[in-house]
């Protein structure tokens, strides 16, 4: 293993705290990030641009529960899974026909896919967790095809007491008995949490050759979607 995907793999075992729990908190959660409201989007924006049989892409895929979500609803698709945590992986098993994965890094991911060769891309809540997500929005300038479209989840840019207010209980932060590894543990979270705001992911997105079509701030403002086109 490299000396990158190791440091990768360490800052996502302390961002994930347990692997085995963090793959059922994603499963558990996924109808709630994958709600009405998301497919009625992504009906609006992303399916317009697929081809005859679209490839599409979903940056790091977790346990693939989009993958199985996508064959079940664009028959014939092409639906590739890019992970690297070893937990996630190992949960990726049974994918319907049509879907595959690629085991890479986001920090510096070389996809084995031609150029324009990808119709759409999905990043959901995964640019927050890279040290930096210009490799791998640079990589999907590549990939996809002039106006394939890229979808962004993630969460953006809160005040600390919006963030606290939402993730816990406040009255708890603020007791005198509770742990320090447990602030340590909050406030670690809120900087990864906060990493960008939507601004600054416009920034970079029209910086790495896209063109943001939509977006809108969601949760009280401490997550955003972002959809944008390659130019
Ligand atoms: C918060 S989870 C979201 C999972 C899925 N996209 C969803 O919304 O259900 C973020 C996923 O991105 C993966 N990930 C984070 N950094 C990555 C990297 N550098 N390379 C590949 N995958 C990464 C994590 O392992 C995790 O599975």
């Amino acid at each position: 293993m490299s000396e990158r995907l190791q440091r990768t793999l360490d800052m996502l075992a302390k961002h994930h705290r347990d692997g085995e729990k963090f793959v059922e908190m994603m499963k558990q959660g996924f109808a709630e990030r994958f709600n009405d409201r998301f497919w009625q989007e992504w009906s609006d924006w992303i399916v317009p641009v697929f081809g005859t049989r679209p490839v599409v892409l979903d940056l790091g895929t977790g346990p693939g529960m989009f993958l199985h979500a996508l064959a079940d609803r664009h028959p014939g698709i092409r639906a590739i899974g890019v992970e690297c945590a070893p937990y996630m992986l190992d949960a990726l098993n049974d994918l319907p026909e049509g879907c595959e994965i690629i085991s890479a890094d986001l920090h510096e991911p070389k996809l084995p896919l031609a150029d324009a060769s990808v119709d759409a891309a999905l990043a959901s809540v995964v640019l927050h967790e890279l040290n930096q997500p210009l490799r791998a929005l640079q990589e999907m300038q590549r990939c996809l095809k002039p106006g394939g479209r890229l979808f962004i989840l993630d969460w953006v840019r809160a005040p600390l007491e919006t963030y606290i207010q939402a993730q816990t209980e406040e009255a708890r932060v603020f007791d005198h008995a509770t742990s320090v590894d447990e602030l340590d543990d909050l406030f670690v979270h809120f900087i990864e949490h906060n990493r960008f705001s939507r601004e600054d992911l416009i920034y970079l997105l029209n910086m790495s050759g896209f063109s943001v079509v939509h977006s809108r701030i969601m949760k009280s403002g401490r997550y955003a979607q972002i959809i944008a086109e390659r130019r």
